[in-house]
């Protein structure tokens, strides 16, 4: 029983470190969304970054309370822009990480199957498809317009 019980926490234990991994690489740049937004200046692009913008807040505050339901504390940390910003570099990056965040969520949903956190974390993981392919939208709707298209 003890063992059992031991093996459950080690689980939790690194559910939360992969929750808070997942927070860390989607989540850091989340907050600028909105002021980026003001830099785009093709409607549709604009409007999807802050579509991204609010469905990763939404991410952000689910995954932050599944750890802290886990007795986990949740590890915010927010990047400062650069001076220079390249949007189409910087949706590039976003894409890696919203990829990176997928792989997460999908394999911490496999450690729960069969709990909500597994069946919420899944869900996410689908989202994610998604907000990449959004942010690969909004990289060609950059280019074209760069490209005077
Ligand atoms: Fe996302």
């Amino acid at each position: 029983m003890r063992e059992k019980e031991n093996a459950i926490d080690e689980t939790m234990h690194i559910l939360v470190e992969r929750l808070n991994h997942a927070l860390h690489i989607e989540y850091t740049l989340i907050i600028h969304y909105p002021y980026i937004a003001k830099f785009i200046h093709d409607e549709e692009a604009r409007n999807l970054t802050i579509e991204l913008g609010t469905a990763s807040v939404h991410h952000a505050d689910v995954i932050a309370s599944i750890i802290s339901e886990l007795g986990g504390k949740p590890d915010w940390s927010f990047e400062t822009l650069p001076s220079e910003i390249d949007l189409k570099s910087f949706f590039q990056n976003q894409i890696a990480r919203e990829k990176r965040a997928m792989e997460l969520h999908r394999g911490s949903a496999a450690m729960v199957p069969s709990t909500p956190y597994g069946k919420t974390l899944g869900a996410l993981a689908e989202e994610e498809e998604e907000h990449i392919k959004n942010a690969e939208h909004i990289v060609l709707l950059l280019h074209n317009q760069q490209q005077g298209a």
